[in-house]
């Protein structure tokens, strides 16, 4: 429907990658870099997946013609992680093994809880042939200080985010407070093997300011550069904070998502703030 999708224009420039690409050549000039992702989950056959991983060789193709500092970011389950997990790991192998021949980078997204063992078993297949991969971990998985652990001794980059699914409890902490006290007990851990040369790049994916302030305070201490670390948000969110924060000196990028399959996607981006409802009743409306 026309109002939906005037209403997810908030958080989604466009349908397709020139659209993606077009709102990352602005952000590039302000030094905000950007991260991509085509919407799309749980492909069900093979023609499928492999559409997707050429679509994300056609991705780095273009932010090169275009000289963006831009690198994607994948579902397994949109590269076939259901129908094939052979597959998805030659998929992301070659994904990863294209991003660095042409300089860049690609991100592994983490999606239900009962896909992380799944998750993590290709992405160390994949970290095993390439370190231009890197994997985001959910602070309210009661799992993710271990997971943290094992992928650190890896070397392992890593993307933290609350998590945006709906969990049980007996693998998420329900209570939000739960959540922000795992997240800075986990980026402490992070920043920490940064410091100490262990780990990979720490990439803190939230728009929680605070928090954001005091991962940026604790970096100092560590005596962390600026490229030491990343922040990472999500496009139409808090768009102006992340001006803000990139003119401060904190590398920021922005996660710019496009496709025809945003419905999954925008109801996550409801959930996690039910005011946003009002911006879709507010474009029914109007
Ligand atoms: P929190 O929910 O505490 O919000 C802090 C403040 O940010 C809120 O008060 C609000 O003002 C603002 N805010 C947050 N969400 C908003 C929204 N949707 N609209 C408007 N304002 C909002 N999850 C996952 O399970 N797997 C994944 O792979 C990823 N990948 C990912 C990448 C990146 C770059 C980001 C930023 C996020 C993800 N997520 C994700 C989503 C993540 O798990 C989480 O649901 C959201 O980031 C919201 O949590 P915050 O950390 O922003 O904090």
């Amino acid at each position: 429907r026309a109002f939906a999708r005037r209403a997810v224009r908030r958080f989604m420039p466009g349908e397709d990658l020139g659209a993606a690409l077009d709102a990352a050549t602005p952000l590039a000039a302000t030094g905000i870099r950007t991260v991509v992702t085509a919407l799309g989950e749980r492909v069900t056959n093979r023609a499928e997946a492999e559409a997707v991983r050429d679509h994300y060789v056609r991705v780095l193709d273009e932010v090169r013609r275009r000289g963006l500092p831009t690198q994607p970011s994948v579902k397994l389950t949109h590269l076939g992680l259901d129908v094939d997990r052979g597959l998805c790991v030659a998929s992301l192998r070659a994904l990863a093994a294209y991003a660095e021949s042409v300089g860049s980078f690609v991100w592994v997204d983490i999606e239900e809880s009962h896909y992380v063992d799944a998750t993590l078993d290709v992405f160390r297949q994949a970290r095993a042939a390439s370190d231009r991969v890197g994997l985001c971990l959910q602070a309210y998985l009661r799992r993710t200080p271990d997971d943290l652990e094992s992928l650190l001794a890896l070397g392992a980059s890593m993307r933290l985010v609350k998590g945006a699914y709906r969990e049980p409890p007996s693998v998420a902490f329900p209570d939000k407070r739960d959540v922000d006290a795992a997240y800075e007990r986990l980026a402490e851990r992070m920043l920490q093997a940064a410091a100490d040369g262990t780990g990979g790049l720490p990439v803190f994916g939230t728009h929680d300011l605070a928090l954001v302030e005091r991962i940026r305070l604790r970096a100092g201490s560590l005596r962390l550069p600026p490229q030491g670390w990343e922040v990472h948000m999500l496009y139409g969110i808090r768009t102006a904070e992340q001006h803000a924060l990139a003119r401060s000196g904190v590398s920021v990028r922005t996660l710019i998502s496009y496709g025809t399959h945003w419905f999954p996607w925008y109801v996550r981006r409801l959930a996690e703030r039910p005011a946003n409802v009002w911006f879709v009743v507010r474009s029914l409306v109007s």
